[in-house]
C-alpha cells in the first residue's frame, strides 16, 4: 500500500464521546495519548503522525510539537485555544483549528441559566426542598429579579452577542466592553471594565483568554459590581482573579456568582461550596449531545479538508 492511500495518522488527547472517536477511527489511523505522559516519554511518536486532535482544555506545547516532526495540523475540540502554543505552531508552519459558532447557543444558554440560577438562587432552593425544609414549614429567603436589570458583557464576540440577544428578551439594559466598539449593535459601549461593572447588575465574562485578559476581573472590578452584583463566567478561569473573587463572595462585597470555569480545573475553590449565592457547573457550557456532535463534525471536517489539500475550514493559525 502506498503512503498516499493509507489514512493519515492522528494523535488524540482528551475525553471524547465514543461516537466521535469512532468517526475519527473510520477516517484516520488513531494514536491515543494520555496527557499525563510527558511528550519526551511518549511511545510511538514519530514523523508519521500528521495531526493532533486535542480537547481544548489540554495543552499542546512547543515540546509536544518538537516531538512530532511530521505534524501538520492541531485540530482543537473547542472554540478556546488558550492552551495551545500558537507561536510555536506559527514558527513551525503547523495549522491550528478550533470549533467556533457551533457552540454559541449552548454557551449562551448556560450563561443565561447561571445568571438566573444565581440571582433566583435556584440551586440553593432545590437543596432547600430536598432537605425537607419547605415541608417543615420554613420560608425561603427572597431572591433578586433578573428581568429589566442592567447586563454588562465583557467580550462581545460570537458568544457575547448570543448572550445579548437572549438578554434582550429579558428586557435587560445591555452594555459591553472590549478592545473596540461595534457599529452594528444597539448596545452601549463602555471602554473601561470597572466603569461597566459599576453600571451593571450582572457582569458576564465572555471574552477570550490571553495574556491581555488574565486576571482582568480583579478586586477593583468586583468591588465596582458590588454587594448586589452578580458575576457570571463562561469564558476561562484565568480571566478572573479567583482569590479576589472568593474573598468578595465570602465577605459579601459581591452579591453572587455563576461559574462554569475555574482557574485550576477540575478543582473549584472549596470555600465556595457552602455559599448559597454561588452556582457552580463543571465547565459544561458546550456539553450537549447536539453541540458536542457538531463540534466533533467540525474537527473532522477541518482535518479532512486539510489532508485533502483544500486548507482548514476554521483556522486560528493558517499556513
Ligand atoms: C469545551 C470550551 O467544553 O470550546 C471551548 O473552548 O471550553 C468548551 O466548549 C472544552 O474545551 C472541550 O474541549
Amino acid at each position: 500500500m502506498t503512503s498516499q492511500s493509507s489514512p493519515p495518522r492522528v494523535l488524540v488527547q482528551g475525553t471524547f464521546p465514543d461516537a466521535f472517536i469512532a468517526a475519527l477511527a473510520a477516517r484516520f489511523d488513531l494514536v491515543r495519548h494520555d496527557p499525563a505522559v510527558p511528550p519526551a516519554r511518549a511511545q510511538g511518536w514519530d514523523k508519521s503522525i500528521r495531526g493532533v486532535v486535542s480537547w481544548a482544555r489540554l495543552t499542546v506545547t512547543r515540546e509536544m510539537m518538537d516531538c512530532l516532526p511530521g505534524l501538520e495540523i492541531v485540530a482543537g475540540f473547542g472554540v478556546g485555544y488558550d492552551r495551545f502554543d500558537l507561536q510555536a505552531a506559527k514558527e513551525k508552519g503547523i495549522v491550528v483549528t478550533n470549533t467556533p459558532d457551533v457552540l454559541n447557543d449552548d454557551v449562551a444558554d448556560i450563561a443565561m441559566g447561571l445568571m438566573i440560577a444565581a440571582s433566583r438562587r435556584i440551586a440553593a432552593l432545590d437543596r432547600f426542598v430536598r432537605a425537607g425544609r419547605w415541608a417543615a414549614g420554613e420560608a425561603p429567603a427572597m431572591a433578586r429579579k433578573v428581568t429589566g436589570k442592567r447586563l454588562g458583557i465583557a467580550g462581545l464576540g460570537r458568544i457575547g452577542r448570543a448572550i445579548a440577544r437572549r438578554a434582550q428578551a429579558f428586557d435587560m439594559k445591555i452594555a459591553y466592553t472590549g478592545p473596540r466598539a461595534y457599529a452594528d449593535v444597539p448596545y452601549a459601549y463602555v471602554s473601561d471594565l470597572v466603569a461597566l461593572a459599576r453600571e451593571s447588575d450582572f457582569l458576564m465574562i465572555a471574552c477570550r483568554a490571553d495574556p491581555a485578559t488574565r486576571h482582568m476581573v480583579n478586586a477593583k472590578v468586583l468591588a465596582a459590581l458590588g454587594a448586589k452584583g452578580i458575576l457570571v463566567n463562561i469564558a476561562r478561569g484565568s480571566v478572573v482573579d479567583e482569590a479576589a473573587l472568593v474573598r468578595a463572595l465570602k465577605d459579601g462585597t459581591l452579591g453572587g456568582a455563576g461559574l462554569d470555569v475555574f482557574a485550576d480545573e477540575p478543582r473549584a475553590p472549596a470555600e465556595l461550596f457552602a455559599l448559597d449565592n454561588v452556582v457552580l457547573t463543571p465547565h459544561v457550557a458546550s456539553s450537549t449531545v447536539e453541540t458536542r456532535t457538531a463540534m466533533g463534525d467540525l474537527v473532522i471536517a477541518n482535518l479532512e479538508s486539510h489532508f485533502a489539500g483544500r486548507g482548514p475550514l476554521t483556522p486560528v493559525v493558517a499556513r
